[in-house]
C-alpha cells in the first residue's frame, strides 16, 4: 500500500484518466475525493470505489474554472477526511480544432480558463490545506502536447505548455513547505476524449496510435501508474519535473 493514510483531492475524476487515478490511488489505500464538473458520475464512481477498494471515498461537483466551486469542493474533502496532502489535477475542456483566425476568442478564453486557470485554482486553495498536513505532492496534467503541437489545436497546446511552467514555479515557491508538484504528460490515451476528434476508437488506434514509437495509444491505466509513483514517497527527490508517458511520440 503506497499511499496508505493519504487524502486525495482529484479533479476531472469522473471519467478518462482522472477517474484512473481515483482508482489506482484507492488501491493503494489512499482517501479519494472525485472532484468533477459531473458530480452525478463523480459520487457514482466514488460509491463503485469505496466498494472496490475499501477506502473512504466521496464525488463532489467542481468547475475547476469557478474559483468559489474549487474553494468548496476541497473544503468538502478536507472536512471529510480530516485533511487533504495530494492533489492531481485532471480536468480538461474539450476544444473544437481552428486554426486561430477561426477560433472565437470565447473558445480560447475558456480553454485558458479550465486547463491552465484551473490548475492554478486548485493549487491555490489546496495548497494551505497541505500545508496544515505538513506537506505534500501535487500532481498537474500536461500533454505531449505541451512540447509538440497539432493543426487546429493551439489554444490546448498553449495551455499544456503552460502547465510545465506553472509546475515549476509552484515548486519553487513551496520548497521549503514539504510539498512537491510535478507534471505528468500524457500522449495519446484511449479515453472518450478521442472521440470528439476521431469519431471512434478504432480509427484512433489505427491512425494515432502509429504516431507514438510504440506504435499503439495508451491507457489510462499506465498514466495512473505514473500518478502513483508522483504521489508515493518513491518521487521524493522529484519537484518541478514533467514526467512524460508518451509512447514515445516526442522521441521522433
Ligand atoms: N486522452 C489523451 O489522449 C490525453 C493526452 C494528453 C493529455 N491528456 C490530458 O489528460 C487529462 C485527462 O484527459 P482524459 O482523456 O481523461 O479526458 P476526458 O475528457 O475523458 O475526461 C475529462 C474529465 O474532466 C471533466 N471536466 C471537464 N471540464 C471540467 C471543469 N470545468 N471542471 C471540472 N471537471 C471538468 C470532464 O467532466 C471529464 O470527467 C486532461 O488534462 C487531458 O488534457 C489526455
Amino acid at each position: 500500500m503506497r499511499l496508505q493514510g493519504r487524502k486525495a483531492f482529484i479533479t476531472g475524476a469522473a471519467k478518462g484518466i482522472g477517474l484512473s487515478v481515483a482508482q489506482a490511488f484507492a488501491a493503494e489505500g489512499a482517501a479519494v475525493a472525485l472532484a468533477d464538473i459531473s458530480g452525478e458520475e463523480s459520487r457514482e464512481q466514488s460509491l463503485d470505489i469505496s466498494e472496490r477498494f475499501g477506502v473512504n471515498a466521496i464525488g463532489v461537483e467542481c468547475d475547476v474554472a469557478d474559483s468559489k466551486s474549487v474553494e468548496n469542493a476541497i473544503a468538502t474533502a478536507a472536512k471529510t477526511f480530516d485533511g487533504v496532502d495530494t492533489i492531481a489535477c485532471m480536468a480538461a475542456t474539450l476544444t473544437q480544432r481552428l486554426d486561430v483566425v477561426d477560433l472565437p476568442e470565447e473558445d480560447w478564453d475558456n480553454t485558458l480558463r479550465v486547463n491552465l486557470t484551473g490548475s492554478f485554482l486548485v493549487c491555490k486553495h489546496g495548497i494551505p490545506l497541505l500545508r496544515k498536513a505538513g506537506g505534500g505532492s501535487i500532481i498537474l496534467t500536461a500533454s505531449q502536447m505541451g512540447q509538440v503541437a497539432w493543426p487546429g489545436s493551439t489554444a490546448y497546446c498553449t495551455t499544456k505548455g503552460g502547465i510545465l511552467q506553472l509546475v515549476k514555479g509552484i515548486a519553487l515557491d513551496h520548497k521549503d513547505e514539504n510539498i512537491r508538484c510535478n507534471s505528468i504528460s500524457p500522449g495519446g490515451v484511449a479515453t472518450g476524449r478521442l472521440l470528439a476528434r476521431w469519431g471512434d476508437m478504432e480509427t484512433a488506434e489505427k491512425e494515432w496510435g502509429p504516431k507514438h514509437a510504440l506504435g499503439r495509444l495508451g491507457r489510462p491505466s499506465e498514466i495512473a501508474a505514473g500518478a502513483v509513483f508522483l504521489a508515493s514517497d518513491e518521487s521524493s527527490f522529484m519537484t518541478g519535473a514533467d514526467l512524460l508517458l508518451d509512447g514515445g511520440y516526442t522521441a521522433w
